[in-house]
């Protein structure tokens, strides 16, 4: 099967039969997860990984009741920065000079210029700019997903300070994005799931300029 092949495979399971993904696949969406790229390779954003059946309940609650949350095998929350700052930036920068054995002071100009950039932007500007950061990782979680036949499905109908309380996230420096419900879809009682796969048409997604 090609990637092309699997995205059509998927689409956003609205109900899911409980069924367990087995270990290996999870860690293998985690990992596409993990290797995403990102703004100036920050990854300023971390993911949870949720099966405890209670939390999920609680979850659930928050996220319009959305059954897909508590008929899932694991919940994947997103959770971002809520800003840039020194200390975290500097955390990233030199355990990436660790990593490639270079002296710390390497990423010095580079790092006071995204900070001068992004300090007079604002805090919430930042919080978003890192939001978008964990967008990017998620769409890696949801094709590799596909590509391992587990449904996923992308979420953002959720209220995000109720997560966040949930998961204890208060002044921890992260907010909670997304979530990714994985399992397996309950193709007997899922009314999307013999739907026609609906996109903008080519023609108008794509616009050639040469
Ligand atoms: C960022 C994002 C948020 C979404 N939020 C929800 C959601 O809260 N609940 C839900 O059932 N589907 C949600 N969806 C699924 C979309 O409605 C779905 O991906 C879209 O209609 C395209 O259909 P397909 O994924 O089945 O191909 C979301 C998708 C994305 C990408």
């Amino acid at each position: 099967m090609s990637l092309l092949d699997d995205l059509k495979w998927r689409y956003a399971a609205k109900s899911m039969n409980g069924a367990e993904v087995p270990q290996e696949k999870l860690d293998y969406i985690l990992e596409a997860a993990r290797l995403a790229p990102s703004s100036s390779g920050l990854q300023p954003y971390k993911v949870f990984v949720i099966s405890n059946k209670e939390l999920l309940e609680k979850i659930k609650n928050v996220a319009w009741n959305q059954s897909q949350v508590t008929d899932c095998s694991h919940l994947l929350v997103f959770a971002a920065w809520d800003g840039y700052t020194d200390a975290r930036v500097s955390a990233v920068f030199n355990y990436t000079m660790d990593q490639r054995g270079l002296p710390h002071e390497t990423m010095d100009d580079y790092k006071q210029n995204i900070m001068s950039l992004y300090e007079p932007l604002g805090k919430e500007w930042q919080a978003d700019h890192a939001s978008k950061q964990s967008y990017i990782s998620f769409a890696m979680a949801i094709a590799a997903a596909a590509e391992q036949k587990v449904d996923a499905t992308p979420m953002e109908g959720f209220v995000p300070a109720e997560v966040d309380k949930l998961l204890e996230l208060e002044g921890s420096g992260y907010k909670s994005t997304l979530l990714l419900t994985l399992g397996y879809r309950d193709a007997d009682n899922d009314w999307l799931v013999n739907m026609k796969k609906v996109r903008t048409p080519k023609e108008d997604f794509i616009t050639e300029i040469k």
